[in-house]
């Protein structure tokens, strides 16, 4: 046989296969038969080096136009089955628009941190700075200036963690700050700052009570006759826009070594508006931070005259008022980050 012979055989035979296709996996057989290494057209140039340079020429033309026709015809059919095959799905499939919708879970922010900013959006709006101060603080700032020396009861209640000896600890009161702040303003400025951050104690965790937890401590100095009312007067304006409208106030009178006098301060239980409930343990009322007039000795050791200036300060325990807000009984639940906790209570209302 003559290659135009072979050739031709080959067209003939691929022809009928061409009849015979019933699927993608059959072109790609036939792919194989006729171009593959060992195909029937890469037969056809096996032996072109026996040939003489006139056929040499003939083969390689024959068998390279068979080998581009075959390829195309190939192509075309793969292309027009795997047409097919998507005409058939898309004709069989459907989109059912009625179906329901993947659910993304949706964050929303740490109901602690919403209340410390509500704090701080109450407390700018009557000209307070929002300051920080350090968590590792030294006794001196934590306990002396605040009226507070080596060896006094009060600091049993506020046992700490101590980072190198007596004098480095992490500071068990955000009142700390006071002493700071009064002390870079150099006794010669007012003052009104807040300063929401962590502190730490000694204590078990339970319920209600945690080793690290988080307080608001807030600072008014002037030179102005400042006295109990203004205090009462600003704690009301707070009281009001985090527990609504009808809540009222009351101070009871405390003990603090930084303060003189020293008050407790408490809103009326918006749960039961003061009728009394498990909430308030029937009081109908909730305590919600300690406060006070600044104490002459820490305004006199903090460098400001206490002939001259006055000022009240007060300390909140952020996560009570969180957990009197969401009604959250349990202290813990600030810290555990179990989803399944925190999104019963998140606030829906922000979302
Ligand atoms: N530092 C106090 C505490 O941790 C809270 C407090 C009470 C802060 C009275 C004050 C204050 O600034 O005047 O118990």
């Amino acid at each position: 046989m003559n290659i135009t012979e072979k050739v031709n055989s080959i067209r003939e035979e691929l022809s009928k296969d061409i009849d015979n296709i019933q699927s993608i996996n059959d072109i790609n057989n036939l792919k194989v038969k006729y171009l593959g290494k060992k195909g029937l057209i890469t037969d056809l140039t096996a032996n072109m080096k026996d040939l003489s340079i006139e056929d040499r020429k003939i083969v390689g033309k024959e068998s390279n136009v068979l080998k581009n026709e075959v390829e195309t015809m190939l192509n075309n059919m793969l292309n027009e089955f795997n047409n097919r095959e998507l005409n058939e799905k898309l004709e069989k499939e459907s989109v059912d628009v009625t179906l329901p919708g993947i659910d993304i879970p949706q964050g929303a922010p740490s109901i602690l941190e919403s209340v410390i900013e509500e704090f701080e959006r109450v407390f700018m709006s009557l000209g307070y700075d929002v300051v920080d101060g350090p968590e590792v603080e030294l006794d001196k700032y934590n306990f002396e200036l605040l009226n507070i020396p080596k060896g006094h009861p009060a600091r049993d209640a506020q046992d700490t963690f101590y980072i190198e000896g007596n004098e480095k600890l992490l500071r068990s009161q955000t009142s700390a700050v006071q002493a700071r702040v009064m002390l870079e303003h150099k006794g010669e400025e007012p003052i009104r700052m807040i300063c929401p951050g962590r502190t730490y104690r000694r204590d078990e965790d339970d319920a209600t009570h945690s080793h690290n937890f988080t307080q608001i401590e807030g600072l008014l100095v002037e030179k102005k006759d400042i006295s109990l009312s203004d205090l009462k007067g600003t704690f009301d304006v707070l009281a009001k826009k985090l527990f609504g409208e009808n809540c009222v106030t009351r101070f009871r009178p405390s003990y603090y070594q930084f303060t003189e006098p020293s008050v407790e301060t408490d809103v009326s239980c918006f749960a039961c508006n003061g009728k009394g409930c498990s909430l308030c343990k029937n009081t109908g009322w909730l305590t919600i931070s300690g406060a006070g007039m600044v104490h002459p000795n820490v305004l006199r050791m903090c460098g400001y005259d206490p002939e001259v200036w006055r000022g009240f300060a007060f300390g909140f325990g952020a996560e009570r008022c969180a957990m009197l807000k969401y009604g959250i009984n349990d202290i813990r639940t600030f810290y555990n980050a179990d989803l399944r906790e925190v999104g019963s209570f998140d606030r829906k209302e922000d979302i």
